[in-house]
Parts: structure tokens; sequence; C-alpha cells
């Protein structure tokens, strides 16, 4: 499958795309977590990037699209990819739909998670996650803790909160979300390829995407 997750932050994008990837091969691409790496690493990318993280802005479009030239440009995309928190700008969305004509393929469905505003401030100040960048898994300590000594279950690490978890930067986040990435949701079902899902089970809305798909 080739698809493209929009949603405000503490949708469930990442939840959801984790969840898909058992399906059928497609890789979860989260620009997100590529920038974090970057940012843990100290990498020029993460020097760059990690002032507009820790305020809740996004990250200049011309880096995240030499990010995603390069991945998408990498053999595990071959059988499928689902874009988590890519793109977020009209501007990438354009440049996302050039370089997808330049390698010759095509977004099956853009599905947008429409989760009320209480219900996002709720997930994102108690989520937690892995913090083996080898690993990311999702936590939540209501819905999906970790163990009791706050680790991650597969492989061991200490679940933490992020640093852009702050009540500032959520509402940074949230701002950001409603001014530059709520326009993609004409952009895209101008284009015939938005999926709008309300429901606030990550399974049910797993397996309206699978016959979204179909
Ligand atoms: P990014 O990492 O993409 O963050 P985000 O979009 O703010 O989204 P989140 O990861 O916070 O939430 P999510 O929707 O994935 O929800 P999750 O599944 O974790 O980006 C971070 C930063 O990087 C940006 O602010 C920006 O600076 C930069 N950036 C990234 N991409 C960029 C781009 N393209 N352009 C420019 N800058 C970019 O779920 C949240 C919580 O809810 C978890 O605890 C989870 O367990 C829980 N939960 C999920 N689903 C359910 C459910 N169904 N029921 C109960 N709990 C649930």
């Amino acid at each position: 499958m080739r698809i493209v997750l929009l949603g405000a932050p503490g949708a469930g994008k990442g939840t959801v795309a984790k969840l898909l990837t058992d399906y059928d091969g497609s890789v979860q691409i989260s620009t997100g977590d590529i920038l974090r790496n970057a940012v843990k690493a100290k990498t020029k990318l993460g020097l760059e990037a990690q002032g507009y993280m820790e305020r809740g802005e996004l990250v200049p479009d011309k880096l995240i699209m030499d990010i995603m030239e390069a991945r998408l440009r990498e053999p595990d995309c071959g059988e499928g990819f689902i874009l988590d928190g890519f793109p977020r700008t009209i501007p990438q969305a354009e440049a996302l739909r050039e370089l997808l004509k330049k390698l010759s393929l095509k977004v099956d469905v853009v599905v947008n998670l429409d989760v009320p505003k209480e219900v996002i401030l709720d997930r994102l100040t108690t989520r937690r996650t892995c913090s083996n960048p080898d690993c990311q898994e999702i936590y939540n300590i209501k819905s999906k803790p970790p163990t009791p000594d706050g680790k991650c279950i597969k492989c061991g690490s200490p679940a933490v909160q992020r640093a852009d978890e702050t009540v500032e930067a959520i509402t940074k986040r949230l701002e950001t979300y409603n001014e530059k990435t709520t326009p993609l949701i004409d952009f895209y079902r101008k284009e015939g390829l938005l999926k709008s899902i309300s429901s606030l089970s990550s399974e049910e809305i797993v397996s309206q995407i699978k016959v979204a798909i179909k």
C-alpha cells in the first residue's frame, strides 16, 4: 500500500502506521522519528532541526524534502510505504506529487485521522515512547502502558516522554497543525484521495484503511 496519514499531533498516526506495517510489508516512514534520531545522533540535520522541534514549529520544507527524496528511493519502499507526519505543508504536498511522478508511483489513499481536541491533549500528556532509536515503540500510561518500571515491553529500553511534550510545545504544535497542515485536507479532497476516519479505535481505523485500499 502507498498511503499518507494526516492528523493532529497525538491523533494516532504512529500507532496506526506501526499496526499497518504488519499487513503487507509496507514500511512506515515517520519524518518525526527520522528527525528525533538525527537529534539524538547530533548529525548536521539533527542540529538544524532540534530548535524547531523543541519549540513545536515545523522544520523547513527544504530539509524535509531532501530527507524524503532520499528515503523514498530506498529499495525497501518497493513493497509500499506509510507516510506518517509527511507531508505537512502545501509546498511539501506539491513536492511529493512531483517526486512520485518522477518515481512513477501513486498514492492509494490519504487518511485523515479526525480526533477531538480533548482526546488529543489527553493522549499527548500520557504518551511514553521507547528511547531506543531502532525501536521507538509508542506507549500510553492509560491505554497501553510500558512495564511497571517504565521500560519498553519489546526491547527493555526506558520508555520516556519526548522533548516536545511540554505544555508550551504541545500548544504550539497544535497551532502549527491548524495553520500549516489542515489545508492539506482540502488539497487531497480535491485530488480525490481523501478518506477521513473519526473512529477512536486504532483497530477499527486499520480495518477501514484495509477496505479503502482494496
Ligand atoms: P511527529 O513525530 O510527526 O509528531 P506529531 O505529528 O506531532 O505526531 P505525534 O507523533 O505527536 O502523534 P501521533 O499522531 O503519531 O500519535 P501517536 O500514535 O504517538 O513530529 C514531531 C516534530 O518533528 C514536529 O513538531 C516538527 O517539528 C518535526 N516534523 C516532523 N515531520 C515534519 C514535516 N513533515 N515537516 C516539518 N517538520 C516536521 O499516539 C499518541 C498517544 O495516543 C500515544 O500515547 C498512543 O499510545 C495513544 N493512542 C494512539 N491511538 C490510540 C487509541 N486509538 N486509543 C487510545 N490511545 C491511543
